[in-house]
């Protein structure tokens, strides 16, 4: 169609490859084609066979461009969360005409600002994931959302850069090159998926997405707008999966089979006497069990995965916010997981399910929620990310339309003083990993704080979230 533009989401999950095609026409977007393709080649979320990962993507792709009738060039792609760090970076160039008077300032001057801040910034064996402007400095004017067409002599950008390490997206990128796709951005894959499955105002007050994936189980803390804190836990449905063929002894898809179609993942919202066959390796009579017993099996491993991330998530005060929990991934389509969520965190909770036709399910969230997480971003944010990815030239080559969203003081002064970010990364045991803010590591545990008067509730606690950890 006329004046619109084609977005594709690629999603590489551990139990399946998802791909959307989307069309971005007049500030709408509409699905035109998905793909889903079982996975091969990831385990616990990571890439372990780029040959297998290539076929799988291939195959998702000719899928969703069948639907599309069109032909994928570029894709936008999810990076996992694992070990993520999450910094606050600043660049300064000098924009001054060669006899030193101000001029004008374009769009090659954001890339200069924005190479400044990635050279003096990047930590070794790290990559950019994403870059995504704060605010913009003019002769020291600050709180400037878009600086083109302002005159200065001097400029500078804070940001905030997600960066992960250089083997997870260098895999990354190389499967989707061996596929014959470009890689046209990537994204923070929670963060994407949060602007999607959250409210605006759980984004502004503070939420916490639970990703449930067959890999790996994420939480991302969102707070301000802003992604605050990642943890990633590599346990996954493939994990309760294992556990259900391991106990009732019998194979894999078997066992899959039966989470999907009899599993809940709290036992006592079902019944001892509804039972179901099970094909046990061995024997030639299927075995009856009860849905019960299923349950038992599946909420064992939730529980230990919940608490486990309860633990986490409370040492940074997050469950104080008032957004509560925001679950998806393919086991948040398992009957009982919010109740049993509720029961351990003891916070609201609710299960996003996206409302697009054919992709009603919560593992299409991500893919959902990565178009449009590039569809929403603003010309300056659209212009720092392409000057992060490409050269100059690409940079000069893009047309922007040279305007200042607002640089009205009293409207940006509160955005002026956000707090530095310095990334944190503590591996804590093999198969965790935590991305968030500094000010976690330096302030007391919070077992150690003045305990709370009884009167000072929920309201204090969110104010002490707000204060102390995050702002
Ligand atoms: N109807 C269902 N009931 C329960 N569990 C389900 C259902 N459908 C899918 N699942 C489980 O959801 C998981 C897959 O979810 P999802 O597609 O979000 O993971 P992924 O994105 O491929 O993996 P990851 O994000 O961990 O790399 C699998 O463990 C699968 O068994
Ligand atoms: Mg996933």
């Amino acid at each position: 169609m006329e004046g619109s533009e084609i977005y594709v989401g690629l999603d590489i999950g551990t139990t399946s490859i998802k791909v959307i095609i989307a069309e971005h026409v007049k500030g709408q977007v509409n699905i035109i084609g998905y793909g889903n393709t079982k996975s091969e080649g990831l385990n616990r979320g990571v890439i372990v066979d780029i040959d297998q990962v290539v076929a799988t993507i291939k195959d998702a792709v000719k899928q969703a461009e069948q639907k599309a009738s069109l032909s994928v060039e570029k894709v936008t792609v999810g990076i996992p969360a694992n070990l993520l760090q999450i910094e606050k970076c600043h660049g300064m160039v000098s924009v001054s005409n060669d006899n030193g008077s101000a001029r004008e300032i374009t769009e090659e001057d954001v890339f200069q600002v924005t190479q400044a801040a990635l050279v003096q910034n990047l930590p070794p064996e790290r990559d950019v994931i994403d870059i995504v402007p704060d605010e913009f400095i003019v002769d020291g004017f600050d709180g400037i959302k878009d600086p083109r067409g302002m005159v200065g002599v001097r400029m500078e950008m804070h940001a905030i850069m997600y960066t992960g390490p250089k083997t997870i997206l260098h895999n990354i990128k190389k499967c989707i090159e061996r596929a014959g796709l470009k890689v046209d951005g990537t994204v923070v894959a929670p963060l994407a998926t949060a602007k999607l499955a959250m409210t605006d105002a759980e984004q502004d007050f503070g939420s916490i997405l639970v990703d449930l994936g067959g890999g790996q189980t994420t939480a991302a803390v969102i707070h301000d707008h802003k992604l605050k804190y990642t943890y990633v836990d590599q346990e996954g449905g493939d994990y309760v999966t294992r556990d259900i063929s391991v106990v009732l002894n019998t194979s894999i898809e078997s066992a899959e089979n039966l989470k999907r179609t009899y599993g809940y993942a709290m036992a006592n919202l079902t019944s001892s006497e509804d039972v179901f066959p099970v094909q046990v390796v061995g024997k030639q009579e299927p075995e009856q069990i009860s849905e019960e017993y299923l349950a038992e099996i599946i909420e064992a491993r939730l529980r230990q995965v919940f608490m486990k991330m309860n633990h986490a998530l409370s040492d940074v005060s997050a469950l104080d916010l008032p957004g509560g929990i925001i679950l998806t991934g393919g086991m948040a389509a398992l009957p009982g997981i919010k109740e049993l969520a509720e029961e351990i965190f003891g916070v609201n909770v609710k299960v996003y399910i996206p409302q697009e036709m054919n992709l009603r399910f919560p593992s299409f969230a991500q893919v959902i929620g990565l178009v449009g997480y590039v569809t929403k971003q603003s010309e300056i944010e659209k212009l720092v990310k392409e000057s992060q990815e490409n050269d100059i030239e690409s940079v000069q080559q893009f047309k922007y339309n040279t305007k200042v969203e607002s640089n009205n003081a009293e409207e940006v002064a509160p955005k002026a003083g956000i707090r530095l970010y310095t990334g944190s990364n503590n591996k804590k045991e093999t198969n965790e990993s935590v991305s968030q803010v500094k000010e976690e590591i330096k302030r007391p545990k919070v077992k150690d704080e003045k305990p709370k008067n009884k009167g000072e509730g929920f309201i204090q606690s969110v104010g002490n979230f707000i204060s102390k950890y995050f702002d």
